[in-house]
């Protein structure tokens, strides 16, 4: 089955750029405050889609696994350099429109600043409910 492009950020330095060196800790306090009011206080498993370079996974404290998706493997190697390479956390290369997951594996599931890079945005989101288990 064809799927729609990727907006990959290999290669990027977007959370240094962006984030690090971009006035943007307003933005960020903001999606901490967000995320803390939406998300479950915790459970056994986390899907993190579109991870980039974790810049959110910390906030995740409740959750007993960590599994963070993205297309970019540079994104991810940056992710692991912040988070490390313990057993709460999961790196997966993936592209979202064909997640590599059973069924309702995850009782919750993040996707930050990246629906909006989907040329297909409702096959996303497709994706992720078939991914989570309720
Ligand atoms: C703007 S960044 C956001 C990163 C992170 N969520 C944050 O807020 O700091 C978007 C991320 O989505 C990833 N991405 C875009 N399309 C994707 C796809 N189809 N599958 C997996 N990851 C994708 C990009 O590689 C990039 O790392």
């Amino acid at each position: 089955m064809a799927t729609p492009p990727v907006c990959s950020y290999e290669g990027s330095d977007y959370q240094k750029r962006f984030w690090d060196e971009g006035d943007r800790a307003y933005e960020d306090r903001v999606e901490a405050i967000a995320l803390r009011r939406l998300l479950p206080h915790g459970g056994p498993r986390l899907l993190e889609l579109g991870a980039g370079a974790g810049r959110n996974t910390p906030r995740y404290v409740g959750f007993e696994h960590v599994v963070l998706v993205d297309y970019s493997r540079t994104q991810l190697e940056q992710a692991q350099q912040r988070l490390g390479a313990g057993p709460r956390y999961t790196y997966v290369a993936a592209d979202i429109y064909r997640l590599p997951f059973a069924p309702s594996a995850f009782p919750a599931a993040t996707m930050v600043r990246t629906l909006h890079h989907m040329a297909d945005p409702l096959a996303a989101l497709r994706q992720t409910r078939r991914s989570m288990s309720s």
